[in-house]
């Protein structure tokens, strides 16, 4: 078997919402190396309708990946031929855009008679912490915030997932969006509420936390919820804009901005205490945001967590992050995808096994 060499490279593809990206990653006697790792982002096309619209992101994917595909092993400084497997994201995501990277890596893969990878999302979000350096080893926990999930995930040993929080409304990242739009602010929201907020006071306006309730009493302790967030700000601003007096944008974005670091980072800290963890990693787009990094650190140093957080630059969605998730899957000795796997835009993370079974689950 080819897998038992000490040196594996994948060529990965991520095309599941509004990122082009394509990377060549490396497996080096037990470390991942990123031979290069490009990224073609749409938001600016986006930026204008408020949000991601699916049929253009398909499009773009579309027009962008030949040549991001080209340029990346340019830049790897490999050939084609040299590749061991190709890896794309295949759930979950925008289906059109999800079958773009499922298609080009399986044609690939075909042509060049090396295995196919079908990496869940997720799990590429949470091997993005494999690229920063002293790189954590399971068991920890994981807090994931990004546009579509806000999930608190036990990773007992690497590729094995246990769910032990999740948002019950809006993702964090999605009321970043939403709130930056109620601001005035373009897409995506949130950078546009952090730069706004770094000259903002964090505590002019009190928020709520948005506890879940449990039917019988008592509270969901690790579980989140946004809406709640979201319509106190709406009301904010309505009853400042009746009063005709001018919206305090920079002190809203950081109120905001301020109560959503504390959410995540209070109900990471318990979960990892009462699970007793002590290692606890945050990854996706919002572990991008500086006051929320900051926050995880201190707080965690002060309750004794070791807190270890993906790059800024492999917060945000990345081919990167997938081609590590797909060489820790060959590593651990993961058949390959089928070449019959599909996509799907929705697939719990605890199912993502599934993906390197045969028959395929879709
Ligand atoms: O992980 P990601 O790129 O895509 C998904 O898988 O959803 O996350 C995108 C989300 C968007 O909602 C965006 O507003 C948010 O991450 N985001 C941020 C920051 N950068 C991106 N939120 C807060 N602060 C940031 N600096
Ligand atoms: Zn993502």
């Amino acid at each position: 078997m080819r897998y038992n060499q000490r040196r594996l490279t994948v060529v990965s593809l991520e095309t599941s919402c509004d990122e082009s990206a394509v990377a060549v990653m490396r497996l080096n006697r037990g470390k991942i190396e990123i031979l290069a790792s490009l990224v073609a982002s749409q938001v600016s096309e986006h930026a204008q309708w408020g949000g991601v619209v699916p049929e253009i992101a398909s499009r773009r994917h579309l027009e962008a990946l030949p040549s991001l595909v080209r340029d990346a092993l340019k830049e790897s400084g490999q050939k084609i031929q040299a590749i061991d497997a190709v890896a794309a994201t295949v759930a979950p995501g925008l289906a059109g855009a999800l079958m773009v990277g499922s298609v080009t890596g399986r044609t690939l893969a075909a042509l060049n008679k090396v295995p196919f990878l079908g990496v869940h999302h997720l799990e590429g979000h949470l091997a993005s912490v494999l690229l920063a350096r002293n790189a954590p080893r399971p068991p920890y926990l994981v807090l994931l915030v990004s546009g579509g999930h806000t999930e608190l995930i036990h990773v007992e040993e690497h590729c094995q997932f246990r769910r032990l929080g999740h948002s019950h409304d809006d993702a964090a990242g999605e009321a970043f969006d939403k709130v930056a739009r109620l601001l005035d602010l373009p897409y995506p929201g949130g950078p546009a509420i952090e730069k706004m907020a770094e000259k903002g006071d964090a505590y002019r306006f009190t928020l709520p936390k948005g506890r879940v309730s449990k039917p019988n009493g008592g509270f969901y302790s690790y579980d989140f919820s946004f809406s709640g967030l979201k319509t106190a700000m709406l009301r904010k601003v309505e009853s400042i804009k009746a009063s005709n007096e001018k919206i305090p944008i920079e002190d809203l974005a950081a109120s905001f901005e301020n109560v959503v670091a504390e959410v995540l980072v209070e109900r990471s800290l318990l979960c990892a205490r009462d699970y007793g963890l002590k290692n606890l990693v945050m990854v996706g787009g919002v572990a991008a945001n500086q006051r929320l990094r900051r926050m995880m650190k201190s707080r965690g140093e002060v309750e004794g967590v070791a807190v270890h957080i993906a790059p800024r630059a492999f917060c945000t969605d990345n081919a990167a992050m997938i081609g590590a998730a797909a060489l820790i899957r060959l590593e651990l000795g993961s058949s390959a995808s089928s070449l019959e796997l599909g996509i799907s835009p929705r697939w719990r993370l605890d199912e993502a096994s599934s993906l390197y079974q045969s028959p395929p689950p879709f």
